[in-house]
């Protein structure tokens, strides 16, 4: 198939000042994702080093009401009130202008506007869950609800496109949010359409092996993390094992592919476990060098492993940049790893702190008034 190349330019519309609604506001839940081979390493503007490909998950999720109203003088500069969870939250402006600013090329009609932005997170706050895939997703759906009132004619699969593309000026990961079940982000060869701007669905059907994969998140530490994600794609740029770690990606891409379609897991287990030990192992070998995972962290890993062999489990793990372990199982196996996970593993997390998730179909508009 011939990969037809999209350009940022795809993305900047023309429209008619006519169409500007004067207020309303739009409420969309987009959730989190977990990436399979992992995105760490990226150059301006927010482009990644390698192809990442993530499961969504369907219970980890921000919910977002943006309500707008035009300015009655047009201004340059960007009017938003951020509430989280029902409290006025400044410390989160900076964040959001930025994210204005990064993206006004394409959404030009921003200015128009003061924006309330209301926010809350289904996992509880600070848990180490990153919320910037949801939350910067979500937001990001909601200033394309408001394109579309605008710009009425624009499809269901241009509306999409460009809410990951946005979403990914925000936060990498955050593009690979919108939609489910599989996502890649990143372009590669062997995935038809996969872009560096945006994410797009698994384009191949996924083996029955997957269905209904469950995820459950155990919450090792909820302290602030020391060294943040944004720092630690920095440190990929003098990396001395960088570009090992690209095309060992590009390769993982391609045989997490076909996992995918073949249905087998015990490759999947080995290839997912690799990867997030070679996340971890990229950070350990930066400089400056940094640890995330905790003593937790090897425990649990342990634990997983001594089961698998026990059991002759699937069960495996996979790690984003923090001390939390996620728990990867299949769905016939839910009811043993459930209660493995409550007996064995939850004494190693944070007030025995967890929460089941599995994977999802991507984020949902909740409501729109105009
Ligand atoms: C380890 O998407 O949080 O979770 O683009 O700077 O916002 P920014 O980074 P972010 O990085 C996520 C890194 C990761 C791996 C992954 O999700 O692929």
């Amino acid at each position: 198939m011939k990969n037809k190349i999209l350009t940022e330019k795809y993305f900047i519309l023309a429209y008619s000042n006519t169409n500007k609604p004067k207020h309303g506001s739009f409420t969309w839940e987009s959730p989190s994702n977990i990436a399979l081979v992992k995105y760490w390493g990226k150059s301006e503007p927010q482009i990644p080093k390698n192809a990442s490909i993530s499961f969504t998950l369907n219970n980890c999720k921000t919910i977002t009401t943006l309500t707008f109203t035009k300015k009655e003088k047009v201004t340059k500069d960007f009017k938003v009130e951020v509430i989280f969870e029902g409290e006025k939250k400044d410390a989160f402006k900076p964040k959001i202008i930025q994210f204005f600013e990064r993206i006004e090329e394409y959404v030009p009609f921003i200015t128009d506007y003061n924006f309330v932005l209301e926010t809350k997170n289904t996992f509880p706050h600070s848990s180490g869950i990153a919320s910037s895939a949801s939350g910067l997703s979500a937001l990001a759906l909601c200033i394309m609800s408001l394109e579309k009132e605008i710009n009425p004619n624009i499809s269901a699969e241009y509306f999409n496109r460009k809410a990951s593309f946005l979403a990914r000026l925000g936060s990498g990961s955050a593009s690979r949010s919108v939609e489910g079940e599989i996502v890649v982000w990143g372009a590669h060869e062997i995935l038809p359409h996969s872009s560096n701007l945006y994410g797009v669905k698994f384009p191949f059907t996924i083996h029955t092996n997957f269905n209904q994969y469950q995820d459950t998140i155990l919450l090792v530490d909820r302290g602030e993390k020391q060294v943040s994600s944004t720092v630690g794609h920095q440190l990929m740029h003098e990396h001395p094992f960088a570009n090992q770690r690209f095309s060992q990606a590009q390769e993982n891409i391609a045989k997490l592919t076909e996992i995918l379609q073949n249905g087998d897991i015990d490759a999947f287990v080995n290839l997912v476990e690799s990867e997030a030990l070679t996340l971890h192992a990229m950070m350990m070998t930066s400089n400056p060098y940094f640890i995330l995972m905790k003593p937790n962290t090897l425990t649990i890993i342990e634990k997983i492993w001594a089961y698998r062999k026990e059991h002759d489990s699937n069960v495996c793990f996979t790690l984003d940049a923090g001390a939390n372990v996620h728990v990867l199982y299949p769905e016939k196996e839910k009811e043993k790893i459930q209660l493995f996970i409550e007996n064995e593993l939850a004494d190693y997390c944070q007030n025995r702190h967890y929460i089941f998730d599995f994977v999802g179909k991507g984020a949902n508009l909740i409501s729109i008034f105009v």
